[in-house]
């Protein structure tokens, strides 16, 4: 059950989700779709609004993503932002055509403020643009409510069908009035009243799954991570004990990660957990592998392997819970954007598993708004606030191949560093941060002995949304106490590197 919702039709550019955190954060919820979604089904999904996100084509490109024109005819506001609006003036009669200058950075725009979609703005207002193209001729019933200099056409309107367009994106921040124009078309043109909240969420998806799931015996694959913690608390607030999880131990877990998770979940909020130590199985499939995607299908395969063994002890079982969360959704498959690393908990599933469906509780969810719905569901802030683990953990963080040797390096190095975070304060700057061990190893010097160890590398980002991330700026005195702990306390080690690269082009994870 999903009231107000609105729709985000994706044409392909890069600004999808951050407008969806921006509209819910206005506590209105929203999804994205692809542009090519049928005027029948949105009719059928019945949103309150729709927001037509773009990029920077041609919009008289014969390839140019384009919408079916029966979307206007459904009596539903639309807003256009940049390519959003310009497609909207193409298909309805308008034109779009290149600007005097190529428009991208910040402008200064005059606003008509008796619009609806401006209503208690400042006349004047800076804003983001992206494009060098703009609206040339207004579509019939349509007028110019901001301006340029030049005259050129940055917003229109058509009041009576409730049609809007701008040419800058309300949603960056240098837009600094931006959410004041979303806000404006939510609340005062789509008539949502805003009344999305985690705390309602969290209520309606516990009865969802209750309705759904009735007496049926439910298996969940915990690694201990946000994610999959706050789906398995959510499922077993709805079903109890028909839920069972499984803490698969692989072997590639940080220090102690395994018995902590243990003893939260299984004794603190007495949920069935069984353990499965299955780190020799996992270290057997890795050797002798070095590829990076290859390492992640076989620990992404090795893990339904052993859930499938479990499920197959416990009896039928009907349903697999994953912590599958909305970015995820989002990255590995609306439009034809290009698969980056495969997510292994997103369609990576062999055809061989046997349970009846998949249970994905947080599928729409954010990540921030995930951890909201951790608290809603009293999971300490200490879990819910854990930074970010990739499913095939210190698999892919060790680069090439796998051998317990280095892992055990790996975890006393990380263990270290993660410390000295914490204990600095830092950890609430920095959104993640880890050690990774190079495939290096090179000459160093302890006492009066050569030495040939391996090299640490040590990665700390920010970022709000892990599609793009900032390298931490760590005090140097911090880097050194770091460095001189792992070196002197960590066998093997003689080197510590710090990762300067943002993302892009590097990516978080090494591999
Ligand atoms: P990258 O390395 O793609 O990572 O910049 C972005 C975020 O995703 C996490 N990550 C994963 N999470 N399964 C996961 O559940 C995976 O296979 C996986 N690979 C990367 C990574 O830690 C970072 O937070």
């Amino acid at each position: 059950m999903k009231n107000e919702l609105v729709l985000i039709l994706d044409f392909g550019g890069q600004y999808g989700q951050l407008i969806a955190r921006r509209i819910r954060d206005c506590n209105v919820y929203c999804e994205v779709h692809p542009c090519t979604l049928s005027a029948d089904k949105i009719k059928k999904l019945n949103p309150k609004g729709i927001i037509f996100i773009g990029a920077p084509y041609d919009v008289d490109d014969e390839n140019a993503p384009k919408c079916s024109v029966e979307i206007f005819e459904l009596g539903i506001p639309v807003l256009g932002v940049c390519y959003g609006m310009q497609i909207m003036a193409h298909l309805l009669g308008g034109e779009a055509a290149p600007g005097n200058v190529g428009e991208y950075g910040n402008a200064t725009v005059e606003i008509d403020t008796t619009s609806k979609l401006f209503a208690g703005l400042d006349n004047e207002t800076t804003c983001f643009l992206c494009n060098g193209y703009n609206v040339k001729k207004l579509p019939v019933g349509f007028e110019a409510v901001a301006k340029t200099d030049d005259f050129s056409v940055f917003a229109f309107e058509n009041k009576e069908k409730a049609l809007y367009g701008v040419q800058f994106h309300p949603e960056a921040n240098h837009t600094p009035q931006g959410t004041k124009i979303l806000k404006n078309f939510l609340y005062n043109i789509c008539g949502c009243s805003g009344d999305w909240t985690m705390e309602d969420f969290v209520v309606r998806e516990i009865q969802a799954l209750q309705a759904k799931i009735g007496g049926k015996k439910v298996l969940c694959a915990m690694s201990g991570g946000v994610d999959s913690s706050v789906a398995a608390v959510m499922v077993h607030k709805a079903v109890g004990k028909q839920l069972t999880c499984v803490l698969v131990d692989h072997g590639l877990m940080r220090k102690n990660e395994a018995d902590e998770v243990e003893a939260v979940f299984k004794h603190e909020f007495d949920m069935n957990l069984i353990r499965v130590n299955a780190k020799e199985r996992f270290l057997n499939r890795l050797k002798g592998i070095t590829d990076p995607e290859q390492k992640r299908k076989i620990i992404g395969e090795e893990f339904i392997r052993v859930f499938e063994e479990e499920a197959k002890k416990i009896g039928s079982v009907d349903y697999l819970v994953q912590g599958t969360i909305y970015p995820d959704v989002i990255e590995s498959g609306i439009g034809d954007k290009a698969v980056i690393k495969s997510h292994h908990n997103v369609g990576g599933l062999p055809d061989y598993i046997d349970f009846k469906e998949i249970i994905e509780p947080l599928k729409d969810l954010f990540k921030d708004e995930v951890r909201k719905a951790g608290i809603a569901l009293g999971i300490p802030a200490h879990l819910v606030w854990r930074q970010p683990f990739p499913g095939p953990g210190l698999g892919i963080r060790v680069i090439g191949e796998v051998t317990e040797e280095k892992l055990e390096i790996l975890r006393e190095a990380d263990a270290i560093f993660r410390e000295e975070i914490m204990n600095s304060g830092l950890n609430q700057e920095i959104n993640q941060y880890f050690a990774v061990l190079t495939g290096m190893r090179s000459v160093g010097v302890t006492g009066d002995e050569r030495t040939y160890d391996y090299t640490i590398a040590l990665r700390a980002v920010s970022t709000t949304d892990f599609m793009n991330a900032h390298w931490s700026r760590i005090p140097y005195d911090l880097l050194e106490k770091i460095s001189n702990r792992i070196v002197n306390e960590v066998e093997h080690v003689n080197r510590i590197v710090y990762d300067i690269t943002g993302k892009p082009p590097a990516t978080i994870e090494w591999e």
